[in-house]
Parts: structure tokens; C-alpha cells; sequence
């Protein structure tokens, strides 16, 4: 098995890592534009092999995406990340040409790969990269309902004093403000969630997890890497090991939830060709209402990347 991260900012490195100390595959491509950066990163993972006891061989370059051939999975970190006071819709116009061409690129030498955007805005870079890829909708989706839920699931264990293990979450929707966390799928070992927290703390928690990566970006002047790195290879991980893990992934919606045409977090079971199912789950009123108003949002941030011409 063969794994390209495109990027080796942050969030790429750390993807990298994760993917080499987890031994995910055997071989992990690192690739980035700056000279040297990505080269100097895979080294650097590489030597700490001895140390953590792994034999996943890291390999950098710059920008030669031929090393990258035949890749089985590709994450896409390519962009800048947010600064203080920007939306991550602002990105859009100085992502959408990067990952685009990175796109292009990725899909000249690996035709079948099977594609994560980690590139923010999130649900609209994947919307790119799936018009530019052609590949089918199944093998193209973006990272961030992994990384919300984890937000979330850490919120509540530090709420309830308990170990962030046994709390299992699902929230919906787009990767901004708009996300839909969903109590009535959280639970802590099978409890529902509603037995052990008061509503008024459990609604303060959602409130923080919609805005969990601003406040990142806040506290560090950029965009946070940790969490994401590993939900990306977490991701990573139940492709290429065909787990079949249910996890909330960004992906066209077709119909299911009565959507068409939009990018959007929902659950959906991960194997070794991407999304084998996506789940519908039977939401309530106030839940398709939310969804509704996310993927309003989405939509016009779609549509903002029509005008540009894709
Ligand atoms: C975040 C960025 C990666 O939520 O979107 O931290």
C-alpha cells in the first residue's frame, strides 16, 4: 500500500506521522511545493523510527509528483490556513487554485487513488477536487466530521470526568459554524448523553464545538494540526485496513437527506474503496432544519467557487 500527504505543513506532517507510527502502510509519500520542507519532515519521521519502533518508510519531495505514482490513497493539506478574525470561507479563492492543480496533478499518476481533503474551506475544496479528480463521488470526500466529533467527544469527557474513550458522537453537516452536532446519537458506553449532563451544559459544549477550531486559532495565530493530522489518518487507516469504520466524512450528497448536489458531513462506513455506504439516519424536525441551514451555507459558498471558475 502506497499513501501520498500532499502538504507538509502542520497538518500534513502530523498526518505523516500518525500514518508511520501506526505502520498504516508500508510506504508514505510527504510532498510539498517549498524546496526541501517535505523531505526534511519525511527524514526527520523516518529517524524517529528506531526510537517508536515502527518500519513505515517516510520518503519527501518537492512537488515531483511521479515519486507519488500508483498512491491507493492521496490527503490533501495543500493552502494556507486561517489567521485570527478570518472565516475559513475566506481561504477560498488562494486554496481552490492550489488544490486544484494539486488535484491534477495527483490524479495524472495515480488515476484510482482515493482522495481526503483536508484543505480548507473543507466541504468546497472537496467539491474541487471531485470536479477536477472525476473520479467517483465515493473516492473523493474531506476530513472534518472526525475532527469536530473529536472536539466534541473531548468537551464532554473533561464535562463528565470520564475517559474521552467512551464517549461516541455524530454531527452532520458542513466543517463551520453551521455543523450539526447530534445528542440524541451521543453517548457515553451506551448511556445516552442526556442522562448524565444537565441540557443547559451539553448545549454550552455544542456551542463550543462549532467554534472549537476558531478558538484554536485564536489561542496559536493558526489553524491547529494535532487533531487533524489524526483524524485525516484515522481515515487513512480505515481505507487501506478495510475496517469499515462508521465515521462522519464530507461527501456529494445525491439524494440521501434530501440533498442533492452538496458537499456534506454524514455518516458513512470507510472501506477499502472509499465510501461503501453513506448512512441516513431518521432526523427530527429541529435536526433537518439545522441541516438545512448548513447546507445553505455550503451551497453559496459553492456557488462563490463557480464564479471563480473552478
Ligand atoms: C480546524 C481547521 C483545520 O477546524 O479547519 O481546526
Amino acid at each position: 500500500m502506497k499513501i501520498t500527504v500532499v502538504g507538509a505543513g502542520n497538518v500534513g506532517a502530523t498526518c505523516a506521522d500518525v500514518l508511520a507510527y501506526r505502520e498504516v502502510a508500508n510506504q508514505v509519500m510527504l510532498v510539498d511545493i517549498k524546496e526541501g520542507l517535505a523531505e526534511g519532515k519525511a527524514l526527520d519521521i523516518w529517524q524517529k523510527a528506531p526510537i517508536d519502533l515502527y518500519d513505515t518508510r517516510t520518503i519527501g519531495s518537492t512537488n515531483d509528483y511521479a515519486k507519488t505514482a500508483q498512491s491507493d490513497v492521496v490527503v490533501i493539506t495543500s493552502g494556507l490556513p486561517r489567521k485570527p478574525g478570518m472565516s475559513r470561507d475566506d481561504l477560498i479563492g488562494t486554496n481552490a487554485v492550489i488544490v486544484k492543480s494539486v488535484t491534477e496533478n495527483i490524479v495524472k499518476h495515480s488515476p484510482n487513488a482515493i482522495i481526503i481533503v483536508v484543505s480548507n474551506p473543507l466541504d468546497v475544496m472537496t467539491y474541487q477536487a471531485h470536479i477536477t479528480s472525476q473520479l467517483p463521488r465515493t473516492r473523493v470526500m474531506g476530513m472534518a466530521g472526525i475532527l469536530d466529533t473529536a472536539r466534541y467527544r473531548a468537551f464532554l469527557a473533561e464535562a463528565l470526568n470520564v475517559s474521552p474513550k467512551d464517549i461516541q458522537a455524530m454531527i452532520l453537516g458542513g466543517h463551520g459554524d453551521t455543523m450539526v452536532p447530534l445528542p440524541r446519537y451521543t453517548t457515553v458506553s451506551g448511556i445516552p448523553v442526556t442522562e448524565l449532563i444537565a441540557k443547559d451544559k451539553l448545549n454550552a459544549i455544542i456551542e463550543r464545538t462549532k467554534v472549537g477550531g476558531g478558538e484554536l486559532v485564536k489561542l496559536m495565530g493558526t489553524s491547529a494540526w494535532y487533531a487533524p493530522g489524526s483524524a485525516a489518518a484515522q481515515m487513512v487507516e480505515s481505507i487501506v485496513k478495510d475496517q469499515r469504520r462508521i465515521l462522519p466524512v464530507c461527501i456529494q450528497l445525491d439524494g440521501e437527506y434530501g440533498i442533492n448536489d452538496c458537499y456534506l458531513g454524514v455518516p458513512v462506513i470507510l472501506g477499502k474503496n472509499g465510501v461503501e455506504r453513506i448512512i441516513e439516519l431518521d432526523l427530527n424536525g429541529e435536526e433537518k432544519a439545522l441541516l438545512d441551514t448548513s447546507r445553505k451555507h455550503v451551497k453559496e459558498v459553492m456557488d462563490v467557487l463557480d464564479k471563480l471558475g473552478k
